[in-house]
């Protein structure tokens, strides 16, 4: 019989599902509804020591739509980070663990650029009994204009330095989030794991723009009439998630085996959340698919999750994480593989470019997909 039950730098979670931070993560007692319904664990809506300076606009979401279906697969927001004050938070996370013991707890937390607030914080939230911190060096809107979220997270040296400000005072498992807006995801990565973090998470949103309106001419989410670039989610960004996550669990593999990975972008389903344990992830997190569906989307998550390890006779998540990091390699070494074989078994298949006909463009594009 296959357990989803799983233990990840020393805790021990029910199930690998977390709710990522965000909204459905943004107090106390939707954290609590959230444990209710099954989640193995949540990352509270990130916190800072002066939620004053925390000013959210309206509207801040935008959604982009299957034209037939009218299916939400992409979501732009530009929501900052928890407007409640830390004091009320303190309070919520002793609340929470005193409710529900079996269940982890993650402080998300961010601050500007200074030792002593970042001691300040860590201390301060692992005190309450939290389980866990993560560090939110990824948010790519609003705070980088204060010099924090993504602004930290896109360079090494700062990373570097605050993870070990954090590490230094903490008694409880401490992950590194990544941000996806830089070019080698890896690099800030190595610095929090030198730094002596026990674990990264990402990828937190992508900086975006969900559209212009062709009435207003006006960009959205439109405030005022302005706008301002915001970050993306959803299941149209979990490719780029699974190979951001990929590149992560690869550099672990080799310089840091013993930490570990929450996987994060897009993931809705016990089967998106196979692909990214199959990449190396010890646990998936889920924003706005909760947002989208609901927190009952766990029952359906662990099932679809259950099925997939059965059916490949997995009995736990470690028979089957970093699975398919072997099936990666080189274009040049596809090359190799391919040579000599008899391929395309589609004889109708392009094989060179001189093949391209301009009136079967879509349908010699179909035969060269694989799905
Ligand atoms: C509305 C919204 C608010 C978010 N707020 C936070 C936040 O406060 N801290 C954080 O680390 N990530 C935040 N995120 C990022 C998510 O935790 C997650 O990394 C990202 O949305 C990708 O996952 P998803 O596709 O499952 O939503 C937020 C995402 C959304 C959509």
């Amino acid at each position: 019989m296959p357990t989803l039950a799983t233990t990840v730098n020393g805790l021990k979670f029910p199930n690998p599902f977390i709710i990522a931070s965000g909204p459905p993560s943004a107090n106390g007692k939707v954290i609590s509804k959230a444990f209710d319904e099954g989640w193995g664990a949540a990352v509270c809506k990130t916190v800072s020591l002066d939620a004053s300076k925390i000013v959210n606009v309206t509207p801040r979401y935008a959604r982009l739509r299957a034209n037939q279906s009218r299916e939400v697969y992409g979501w732009e927001n530009i929501e900052l980070i928890s407007d409640r004050s830390f004091d009320l938070w303190l309070d919520e996370f002793k609340a929470v663990k005193d409710k529900h013991a079996d269940r982890i707890l993650i402080a998300s937390i961010m601050e500007e650029y200074t030792k002593d607030a970042w001691l300040e914080i860590v201390e301060r939230c692992q005190d309450t009994g939290i389980d866990a911190l993560e560090l939110n060096f990824s948010c790519p809107h609003g705070l980088p204009e204060r010099k924090m979220g993504s602004a930290m997270g896109q360079d090494p040296e700062i990373v570097d330095e605050i993870c070990r400000w954090v590490n230094r005072a903490a008694k409880v498992p401490v992950w590194a989030k990544m941000t996806p807006n830089i070019t080698h995801i890896a690099e800030p990565g190595r610095a929090a794991l030198d730094a002596g973090c026990e674990g990264l998470s990402g990828i937190n949103t992508i900086l975006c723009v969900m559209g212009i309106n062709l009435d207003t001419l006006r960009p959205e989410p439109t405030v005022k009439g302005y706008s301002v670039p915001g970050g993306y989610s959803s299941t149209a960004i979990r490719p780029i998630a699974l190979r951001m996550v990929m590149e992560l669990a690869q550099m672990m593999r080799q310089e840091f085996p013993d930490r570990t990975l929450s996987g994060i972008g897009g993931i809705e389903s016990g089967t998106d959340a196979a692909q990214f344990i199959l990449f190396g992830a010890d646990t998936v997190q889920v924003c706005t698919g909760v947002m989208k569906h609901g927190y009952p989307i766990i029952q359906r998550m662990c099932d679809e999750l259950y099925s997939f390890m059965a059916k490949h006779n997995f009995e736990t998540i470690d028979d089957f994480k970093g699975h398919s990091l072997r099936f990666v390699t080189t274009h040049a070494d596809l090359v190799r593989r391919q040579t000599g074989t008899q391929t395309p078994t589609d004889s109708k298949a392009v094989t060179q470019d001189t093949d391209w006909k301009g009136d079967e463009v879509v349908e010699q594009s179909d035969r060269l997909a694989s799905n």
